[in-house]
């Protein structure tokens, strides 16, 4: 792992807006698997400066969100479907029929059928280039949530109580929130080229010297990164504050070779 420590959260997802941008540029049919949630907000800003003040072509890329809540329409304001073509897919030129957000309206038995159906689109586009990801205050990613499988598939997961207090902030009430969602599983978010986890404010620091300095363990799935050739990790002050290397992590950063440099 890579842990690239910046001192604000606007200045790391610039980095790593730069890092998609460098993909995007040596190869522009690329495939990103995109996250939700508050912490790529800022990544997704910058990706759109880039795009309007840059010319950055997101006309071949193809996308695949990590999640979306069961139950809730694409429209719906809550949906992750919205919430990408709010903050991201409606200011870039991404072509629609390249965007794949799991869907929030499948039910019972078809669902099984619908996320190999998911997976399969994910192989037929070539597999994964650059997954983002942000992680739980618990070490979740993506919505699997501790204590699930370290070799799981896309799926139906049931979120805990915590997760569901997290994002009730964005519903009209907390009983409003989904306790159900399709999520990639943690072996298929293994498949992707790279990874780039994200982590901003103090909220994160402890998911985060777990997941970079702690045991591989299901109880913090984004450990399991440890296990990945080509992970950064892209934290803020506030979210390093409790690992324990971070000197070692800048002299790295500041001693790297040219060619090698975001
Ligand atoms: P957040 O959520 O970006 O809203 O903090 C991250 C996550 O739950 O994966």
């Amino acid at each position: 792992m890579e842990v690239i420590i910046q001192s604000s959260r606007e200045v790391s997802s610039k980095l790593a807006a730069r890092n998609i941008a460098n993909l995007i540029r040596r190869k522009p049919d690329a495939v990103l698997g995109l996250a939700t949630g508050s912490t790529p907000l800022p990544l997704y800003a910058e990706l759109i400066r880039l795009h309007r003040e840059e010319g950055l072509d997101f006309g071949k890329v193809t996308t695949f969100n990590l999640d979306e809540y069961l139950g809730l329409a694409p429209s719906h304001p809550c949906s992750y479907n919205h919430f990408m073509w709010t903050h991201l897919f409606g200011h870039i030129n991404v072509n629609p029929s390249r965007v794949f957000v799991p869907s929030g309206l499948v039910e019972g038995t078809a669902i099984e059928k619908y996320c190999e159906r998911y997976e399969e689109e994910m192989r037929r586009a070539g597999g994964i280039d650059l997954q983002v990801l942000g992680v739980g205050g618990d070490g979740h990613i993506g919505f699997n949530e501790p204590g699930s499988s370290l070799a799981s598939r896309t799926r139906i997961k049931t979120l805990t109580a915590r997760t569901r207090a997290d994002n009730a902030q964005y519903f009209v009430n907390a009983d409003a929130v989904p306790h159900h969602v399709i999520t990639m599983g943690v072996g298929t978010i293994l498949e992707a080229r790279e990874v780039n986890l994200l982590a901003f404010g103090e909220g994160k620091a402890a998911a985060v010297a777990a997941a970079v300095e702690g045991p591989v363990t299901a109880s913090v799935p984004a450990s399991i990164l440890q296990m990945h050739p080509r992970t950064k990790v892209f934290a803020d002050e506030a979210a390093a504050t409790k690992l324990v290397r971070t000197e070692y992590y800048h002299w790295v950063y500041d001693n790297k070779p040219d060619w090698q440099r975001i």
